[in-house]
């Protein structure tokens, strides 16, 4: 419980000093930027802080609608529906699109949204290994048959590892399997693909091959809610009876227009995704340059570094922050103990220096803990 004061963008003030902050995913400085904060504070002005109510009775605003609009507009799908947490999302809608005669299948590096979803469902549950589509296809083979309905759930980029899975690939098996396929877009919409429109748009799919299209709006899109995109027929069907949705009260009004701000400064801004790649990959060529293990991140803004042990990884953490530099430790168990990091979000708001002199700063570092054993 770190304290954050100010505005988390390239800096936050940490015990009254301010650090280099690599540690919140404000891809876009949405979070912070004049736009966003002046259409939160018009829409208080006119809705009040809260709906007051569930949208199905006297909770629905203009703002909402716009919001869903703007989002099925990004995503490119028919509609959207939007809730008021992102963890909250997939817990609700997995837990309620499918039952105790179906299967789920995961990829084993699932948030714990997907798994807690997964509970509720009272479906079976089955991960597969990472990113292998190859066994999510054998397992399919296997065991398909036992079962009413198969919903398979991906992340579109995973957030400890900042990689990108095979989409297409994925498309063909789940359609050779009749099977239902979510994906979790919380870091990447906003992020991936020549618009921010995601994963679907990096790899150009057809975005009706794939039945839900979710997400966050608390990372690119400077808000706090879920949402899940698709066809207007399943959209219509989640706003009539997911429970998270009908028994609960509609998305604040501040909420819903940081995130609708912030999708429309990325439409008039989309130069936004060039600096946001440029510097993402900038980060990256050095961390390689300087021998720091980075995994499988590739294209996104989510770059770990490997440390592979627990207590020098929190060791690394904080003598970062003596230098002026928050970046958070992963542990065991968030990932296995010779998996254990330090994970770097880079946004916008960063400039190339500070990037330079982060790397070298952190090379260092890691050069000094390598030689104290
Ligand atoms: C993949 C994924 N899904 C869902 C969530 C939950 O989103 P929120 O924090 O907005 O509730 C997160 C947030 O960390 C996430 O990374």
């Amino acid at each position: 419980f770190l304290v954050n004061d100010g505005v988390t963008r390239d800096t936050s003030m940490i015990g009254g000093a301010d650090v280099l902050n690599f540690s919140s995913y404000n891809y876009l400085g949405m979070s912070g930027h004049p736009a966003v904060t002046a259409a939160v504070q018009d829409a208080v002005a006119r809705y009040g802080s809260s709906v007051s109510a569930s949208r199905l009775l006297s909770g629905e605003k203009t703002i909402h609608a716009e919001l869903e609009r703007e989002l099925a507009a990004l995503l490119g799908t028919e509609d959207a529906i939007t809730f008021t947490s992102g963890h909250a999302t997939n817990v609700t809608v997995i837990g309620h699109i499918v039952g105790p005669e179906d299967l789920i299948v995961h990829d084993s590096l699932a948030h714990d949204s997907i798994l807690q979803g997964c509970k509720l469902s009272g479906a079976t549950r089955r991960p597969f290994p990472h990113n292998d589509f190859a066994a999510l296809d054998r397992m399919l083979t296997g065991i398909r048959h036992l079962y009413r309905r198969v919903l398979v759930v991906i992340e579109g980029v995973y957030s400890q590892d900042g990689d990108i899975p095979d989409l297409p690939a994925l498309i063909e098996v789940k359609k050779r399997h009749q099977a239902l396929l979510m994906i979790d877009e919380a870091h990447s919409i906003g992020v991936l693909g020549a618009t921010g429109g995601g994963i679907g748009e990096y790899f150009g799919v057809d975005r009706a091959e794939v039945e839900l299209w979710s997400g966050t709006m608390s990372k690119a899109l400077a808000g706090c809610g879920g949402y899940v995109a698709g066809s207007a027929e399943l959209v219509r069907f989640l706003k009539y009876t997911t429970p998270g949705f009908v028994y609960s009260v509609g998305i604040t009004p501040a909420n819903a227009a940081a995130s609708l701000a912030a999708l429309r400064e990325l439409r008039a801004e989309p130069a936004l995704l060039d600096r946001l790649r440029t510097l993402s990959r900038l980060f990256l060529t050095l961390a390689k340059e300087a021998g720091i293990d980075t995994g499988d991140s590739h294209d996104t803004p989510v770059i770990p570094c490997i440390v592979g042990d627990s207590m020098k990884t929190l060791a690394l953490s904080n003598t970062l922050l003596r230098r002026g530099i928050n970046a958070n430790p992963i542990l065991y168990p968030a990932v296995p103990e010779d998996k254990t990091r330090l994970r770097f979000f880079i946004t916008t708001c960063h400039t190339e220096e500070q990037i330079r002199s982060t790397v070298k700063i952190l090379a260092e570092e890691l050069a000094l803990l390598r030689t104290a054993g």
